[in-house]
C-alpha cells in the first residue's frame, strides 16, 4: 500500500535511559533500543507504510519497560521483547486486535520503589542490564 496521509496507527516505544542504579530503572536498560529496531524492521518486513514507530521519552510504567504505546487504540504494552515484535506487528499494528498477554494497565503506572510499591508481575518484565 502507498504510503499516502494521516498513518492509521503509531507505535510510541520508549527509548529513555537511566543509570542501571536508579530504583525506577528504565526502558532502554532493559532492551528498548532492540525493540525499536525490531519494531521498525518488522512494520518494513510486512509492508505495513500506514503504521509509524515512533521513539518516545520516558511513558512513565518505567518498571515494566520495555512500554510501547499504540494509538489511536489507546493501548499499551510493557516487558516487550525481540521475541514478541512479529505478532505484536502482525496481531495488532496490521490486524487491529491488541495482544492480551502484553497489555499493562494502572496498576503497572504505579509500581515504583520511590512510591513503596515495587512488586513486579512474576516472570515477564525484562531485568535491567548493567
Ligand atoms: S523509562 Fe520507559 S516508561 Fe519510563
Amino acid at each position: 500500500m502507498a504510503r499516502s496521509g494521516m498513518p492509521r496507527r503509531w507505535a510510541f516505544v520508549c527509548l529513555n535511559e537511566r543509570d542501571a542504579s536508579h530504583p525506577r530503572g528504565s526502558c532502554a536498560g532493559r532492551g528498548a533500543a532492540g525493540v525499536f529496531e525490531a519494531l521498525r524492521e518488522e512494520t518494513g518486513r510486512q509492508g505495513l507504510t500506514d503504521v509509524k514507530v515512533v521513539a518516545a521519552g520516558c511513558l512513565e510504567a518505567c518498571m515494566v519497560g520495555p512500554v510501547v504505546y499504540v494509538a489511536p487504540d489507546d493501548v499499551w504494552y510493557g516487558g516487550v521483547t525481540l521475541e514478541d515484535v512479529e505478532g505484536l506487528v502482525r496481531e495488532h499494528l496490521d490486524g487491529g486486535t491488541p495482544v492480551e498477554p502484553l497489555r499493562i494497565g494502572r496498576e503497572e503506572f504505579e509500581l515504583s520503589p520511590l512510591a513503596g510499591r515495587d512488586q513486579l508481575p512474576l516472570g515477564v518484565i525484562p531485568p535491567v542490564q548493567p
